[in-house]
């Protein structure tokens, strides 16, 4: 549903996006997740035609946004960073305006207008001035617009920014029903958003894409596969960290050894392996043929925040790795 190849664009000083690619399927709702500056809004400006590509492509709905701009459009419902709201128009008088422009009419459009309000729980607020609703009422008729054409694809921007936390529950839930029946894109820099609202995510740091998995993956990731604890003993009742730690960094694929706690003749170690690197046995074989007794050796459990701090962090275990490499 949608297509994005080496999807970049350029300012004068910085590559906002770099040459990401994904591609999301019908009926999905995707989290595009990155810190502040990833270049998210970018990105979504892009998909919804507002903003061309410095180079790279995109279709929705199998339209090209460079080339088929207008077919494109009437496909997607898009909720900008700031909705674009006029404060002295009445809710529904601005859904009128937003269906016209979206080639609705007539009968249909009145349809519409029920249905977006019903299903976005802003009917008790329909004479209301835009300027006078808060900042949640104003988010909903915000997603009401974007979606009162039914398009097949929803693209949000920070849906829930800026609101309290009953009506952060209430969008999250209001989306999660939508999905049924769009393929939605949304974009967080908050971690539990995603967890709470999407199948997929799309992590991009810096412009650039540093993965794209399933929620359920992440999760996977997060009890940690790449991290593990080892309990240490020394055979005469005394164990040498630093030796040990010698000895351990030496393991292929190993990337950082910590010593954690030292007590009675015993030392844990958090160690720490590149990426898709399984080191265990490596690091079992190793401490025995050292003359330690291995005690214990288990994953340690990372949470999803330090697996998406690992993944956009300045200095990810892969670069540090790498730092290190380099190091003569
Ligand atoms: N119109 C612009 N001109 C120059 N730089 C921009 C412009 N818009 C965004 N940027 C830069 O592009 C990067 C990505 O911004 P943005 O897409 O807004 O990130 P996000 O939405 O993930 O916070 C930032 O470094 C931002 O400063
Ligand atoms: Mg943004």
């Amino acid at each position: 549903m949608i297509n994005v190849k080496e999807l970049t664009k350029r300012y004068a000083r910085t590559t906002a996006v770099d040459h990401i690619s994904f591609e999301v399927g019908k009926g999905q709702i995707v989290g595009f997740l990155g810190p502040n500056g990833a270049g998210k809004t970018t990105t979504m400006r892009m998909l919804t035609c507002f903003l061309p590509p410095s180079s790279g492509s995109a279709t929705v709905a199998g339209f090209d946004v460079l080339e088929q701009p207008l077919e494109a459009k009437r496909r997607i419902g898009y909720l900008p960073e700031t909705p674009p709201l006029y404060p002295e128009m009445e809710a529904s008088e601005y859904l009128r305006f937003v269906g016209k422009l979206k080639g609705l009419s007539g009968e249909e459009l009145d349809k519409r207008i029920d249905y977006v309000c019903d299903r976005c729980a802003i009917a008790d607020v329909r004479k209301k001035l835009l300027g006078k609703l808060s900042k949640g009422y104003r988010q909903r008729v915000g997603l009401a617009q974007a979606i009162i054409h039914n398009p097949d694809v929803l693209i949000l921007d920070e849906p829930t920014a800026g609101l309290d936390p009953k009506q952060i529950n209430e969008t999250r839930d209001l989306i999660k029903n939508l999905a049924g029946s769009h393929t939605i894109i949304l974009s967080t820099h908050i971690l539990p958003e995603v967890e709470q609202t999407c199948e997929q995510v799309i992590i991009i740091n810096k412009g650039k894409l540093v993965a794209t998995d399933s929620v359920r993956n992440l999760q996977a990731r997060a009890r940690g596969a790449e991290s593990v604890i080892l309990e240490i003993a020394g055979r005469n009742g005394t164990v040498e960290p630093t030796l040990v730690q010698q000895r351990l960094v030496k393991v292929s694929g190993v990337s950082n050894v910590s010593l954690k706690n030292q007590q009675d003749g015993r030392a844990i170690f958090e160690v720490e392996s590149q990426k898709g690197q399984l080191v265990r046995g490596d690091l079992a074989r190793a401490v025995v043929e050292s003359g330690w007794d291995l005690n214990e050796l288990r994953p340690a459990s990372m949470s999803l925040e330090e697996v998406f701090l690992q993944l956009t962090g300045n200095e990810t275990l892969a670069e540090k790795a790498a730092a290190k490499g380099a190091q003569p």
